[in-house]
């Protein structure tokens, strides 16, 4: 499998070809018309557009860029974008020409971070750097579970492993796993506990525009379709777990649930909320007033992963209804609680 990468740019974009296939991997939005070229010079067919974890520091593509190059876009299981066209799992393969690439899931960066083994190599996305990590400081974020990917998987691969991450702050292109298991200061020597406490304590700066770009990239929608909720204000939206929020359903005056999907979403895979009222999050807004009556009412707002009800949850606090809470982990979590859904 042949491996390149596209930006030459702190954020990466791989290309991998294989008999005539090719994966793009991690593309960002700025520079689509110049992966355009780059395919059709090397005379090669997209079969997938692959995204190693929800990005915050850049446009992702959109519904209507991904659809021009004419390729499904593939996410973890986790992900919750809801333009992904095919979930994966831990342990899963996709066929690239003569070859696979496997996916290993590495929560910690975020929740759905994975990175793909090619043959001789591994794309590491933000979870493994050179000589460093992804920050684990964002919603979702793990430090824990970032040190047990890396240490329990990762450094689990044959050492002559080359390691492609999806940044590099300092223009080196590739590792590998053995070189990182020797002298990564974060891992070097650490133990989980330490690691962690390490993480914890980097007090990074939020990089600029992180709000536009996860909420962008979280809707599906354009930056200026998207009302931006502040993250402090999302943060102080309430919370409310999957079996709390079935209970309250069967007590007398239940909440109402809102479900802020997309339609095929809602009537796809992870089904529904029986009763739940779906208004998916770009016409929320426009929407408003024909849900005045539950300003006084519990309302759990609800989506895929609880990104998206998280933003929708604070709009309708800023809106006045004053009883929101967000379906921590959204249809996911549900599922995982083997809770009964509509389809
Ligand atoms: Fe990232």
């Amino acid at each position: 499998m042949r491996i390149e990468e596209l930006n030459a740019a702190n954020c990466r974009t791989y290309l991998l070809t294989s008999a005539g296939r090719a994966a793009l991997v991690d593309p960002v939005r700025e520079r689509f018309s110049s992966y355009l070229r780059e395919l059709a010079e090397r005379r090669v067919e997209l079969d997938y557009v692959i995204e190693t974890h929800t990005h915050a520091d850049h446009l992702m593509l959109n519904r209507q860029l991904k659809q021009e190059l004419g390729a499904p876009m593939v996410m973890h299981r986790e992900s919750p974008i809801p333009i992904v066209d095919d979930h994966v799992c831990d342990g899963e393969t996709l066929a690239l020409g003569d070859e696979t690439i496997e996916v290993i899931h590495s929560p910690g960066h975020t929740p759905d971070s994975m990175c793909l083994r090619i043959p001789g190599a591994v794309l590491t996305g933000d979870t493994l750097l050179i000589g460093g990590s992804g920050r684990t400081d964002f919603p979702g974020g793990d430090a824990g579970a970032q040190y047990d990917a890396v240490t329990g998987r990762l450094f689990h691969l044959p050492d002559e492993t080359i390691v492609w991450p999806a940044h590099d702050y300092k223009g080196r292109a590739s590792t590998t796993i053995g070189v990182e298991k020797r002298t990564n200061p974060r891992f070097a020597g650490r133990s989980r506990a330490e690691y962690v406490e390490l993480m914890n304590g980097l007090g990074l700066p939020f990089p600029d525009r992180v709000q536009e770009a996860l909420q962008v990239n979280q809707s599906g929608f354009e930056a200026d379709e998207v009302r931006f909720a502040q993250v402090t204000e999302v943060a102080a939206v309430p919370v409310v777990r999957a079996g709390d929020v079935a209970r309250r359903l069967r007590a007398p005056d239940p909440p109402l649930v809102l479900d802020v999907r997309e339609p095929e979403e809602f009537t796809g895979e992870l089904g529904h909320v029986e009763g739940a009222l779906l208004v998916p999050m770009d016409a929320l807004e426009r929407r408003l007033p024909k849900l005045a009556g539950f300003v006084d009412r519990d309302i759990v707002v609800v989506c895929r992963a609880g990104a998206r009800s998280a933003s929708a949850a604070a709009l309708l606090q800023r809106a006045g209804f004053k009883r929101v809470a967000n379906l921590d982990g959204g249809m996911l979590a549900w599922a995982r609680a083997s809770l009964p859904v509509q389809r």
